[in-house]
């Protein structure tokens, strides 16, 4: 659990942009999910919605008064709202980005300290990821694949793996698994976790969170799904 980012006695505030060139693969369903767990950890979170589509913002409207906050911004002015959010205190940024905008995506990267680039582990998806992986190098920032709504028990997610690692790209140890409480939850601005106390879809995203910590070593192989208990 991260109660607030401190390095020698200073604040640092951590940006994480969810990109992907493909449509659909859940970068506003991460991008919620993960800036809403940073919140119930103690931290102080801002989600920046840079897609005109405005996914995330129409969640937050949803969602009424509770955390995270939520703000639409233009992509040119990501690199000033980030300067403002951590003059603001923040402790974490989450950037939800548009699906084919190669130059609004370049400026969410370079802005960032992390991408993680969702996918679905299908051959469509895997065949497009090139395009992003190459936006992140261009940005010389850190990237990282999260495979997404995966198949629960299907070798599909193993042969993805090594269909990403083969075209370089890094894996997240964490799979966020294809469940239901995902897809509800969104009805009325709430998040998995808070639709589903205790269930699997919460776990994977405080393992998938934990995961894109500053400084957390990812390797390129599949986790488990990170609960049974409960298979939504
Ligand atoms: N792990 C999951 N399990 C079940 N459904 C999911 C999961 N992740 C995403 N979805 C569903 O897939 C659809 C697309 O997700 P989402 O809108 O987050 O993708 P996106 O990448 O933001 O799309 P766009 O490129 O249009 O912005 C939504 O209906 C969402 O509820
Ligand atoms: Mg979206």
């Amino acid at each position: 659990m991260i109660a607030s980012n401190r390095q020698n006695g200073r604040h640092t505030m951590q940006v994480i942009a969810l990109i992907s060139q493909k449509g659909g693969v859940g970068k506003s369903t991460l991008a919620v999910h993960l800036a809403t767990e940073a919140c119930a950890q103690g931290q102080r979170v801002l989600l920046l919605d840079l897609d005109p589509q405005g996914s995330a913002m129409e969640w937050a409207n949803r969602r009424g008064d509770r955390p995270p906050d939520v703000s639409g911004a233009n992509p040119a002015s990501v690199a000033k709202e980030i300067e403002q959010a951590k003059g603001d205190g923040f402790d974490l940024v989450v950037i939800d980005t548009a699906p084919h905008a190669d130059h609004a995506a370049l400026q969410a990267a370079r802005a960032a300290d992390l991408i993680a680039i969702p996918c679905r582990p299908s051959t469509f998806d895997i065949a497009a990821i090139s395009a992003t992986l190459d936006l992140c190098k261009l940005a010389n920032k850190q990237a990282v694949v999260v495979l997404n709504a995966a198949p629960i028990r299907s070798r599909v997610t193993a042969e993805a793996v090594e269909a990403i690692v083969e075209k370089g790209g890094k894996v997240s140890p964490v799979v966020v698994y294809q469940r239901v409480a995902f897809q509800h939850c969104m009805i009325d601005g709430r998040t998995a976790a808070e639709f589903e106390p205790d269930g699997a879809a919460g776990h994977e995203i405080t393992s998938l969170l934990a995961d894109l910590q500053p400084g957390k070593q990812v390797s390129a192989k599949p986790g488990k799904p990170a609960s049974r208990r409960k298979v939504a």
